[in-house]
């Protein structure tokens, strides 16, 4: 994959997190240009540090919270401001709901959990459609859902809810624009290990975690971060244009069981 993203520019959200960290270092590697969005401020300037040093000029790294759509307006600005186009964006950035089955299911966690999850990558990718079509060269959209998208024992209502709705966007996207050279995909991943369990570790419903637990009787192996990250790569690339509107599994066989 070296070189193979040279004069590219690749936004990735969540990319101060466990997944959005191996996918923008795979960028890098490949030679993109990556903007770093995060809303985590510590993690983020840890992450850039990091990554600015082993890859200097290639790295532009934005606190951004992505539910909030002229923030996210600036941050397609912003980033054609410091590299002049933008090829590719990553909607990575997710949270977990608490286990809640929809009767013991909390407003405000519905509404926190859709918002990350699934009204901004709609923001992300409406600003990033715009660009892609003002540069006439057309750009790719990757979108990560979950197996939680097959299924409907992995999380909670809302979680569940969230990543079979980006499946819909994804879709969606894909056949509208199409005809634009503008492509957009899905990854289902399995489990990973990252730290998408500190956000509800403290006040998880205890019998949703436990009644679903009980249903994982297949037990997968955990998905390997740089292996999910180089699938993301290559449907991202030329190499795999012929993927448009497709939802891959990238799981271990987990959505399979
Ligand atoms: N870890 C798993 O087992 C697993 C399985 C399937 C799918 N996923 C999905 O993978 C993606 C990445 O999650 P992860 O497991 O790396 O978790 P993570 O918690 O390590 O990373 C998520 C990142 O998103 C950031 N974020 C959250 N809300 C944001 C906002 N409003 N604006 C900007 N950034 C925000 C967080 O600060 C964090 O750095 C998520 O969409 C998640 O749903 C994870």
């Amino acid at each position: 994959m070296t070189d193979s993203y040279r004069g590219k520019t690749v936004i990735v959200t969540g990319a101060a997190g466990g997944l959005g960290r191996a996918i923008a270092q795979a960028f890098l590697s490949a030679s993109a240009n990556v903007v770093l969005v995060d809303v985590n401020p510590a993690r983020l300037a840890a992450c850039s540090s990091e990554l600015s040093t082993s890859y200097p000029g290639h790295v532009l790294a934005l606190q951004v919270n992505i539910t909030d759509e002229s923030a996210v307006e600036e941050m397609i600005n912003t980033t054609t401001s410091k590299f002049s186009t933008l090829d590719v964006l990553v909607n990575n950035a997710g949270i977990m709901d608490h286990y809640d089955p929809v009767g013991g299911l909390e407003k405000a966690m519905w509404d926190r959990v859709i918002a990350v999850n699934l009204t901004a990558p709609m923001l992300t990718s409406k600003y990033a459609v715009k660009q892609f079509l003002e540069q006439e060269q057309g750009g790719a959209i990757l979108n990560v859902s979950s197996t939680s998208a097959l299924k409907g024992f992995i999380a909670g209502a809302a979680y569940t809810a969230s990543k079979h709705g980006i499946i819909g966007l994804t879709k969606n996207t894909a056949v509208f624009y199409a005809k634009k050279n503008i492509r957009c995909i899905a990854i289902l991943p399995g489990p990973m290990q990252t730290n998408v369990g500190d956000a509800w570790a403290d006040g998880m419903n205890e019998e949703g975690y436990e009644t679903m637990d009980k249903a994982r009787a297949f037990d997968p192996e955990l998905c390997e971060l740089s292996k999910v990250a180089e699938t993301v790569l290559h449907l991202c690339s030329q190499a795999g244009s012929v993927c448009n509107g497709a939802c891959v599994t990238v799981d271990n066989a987990w959505g399979a069981w």
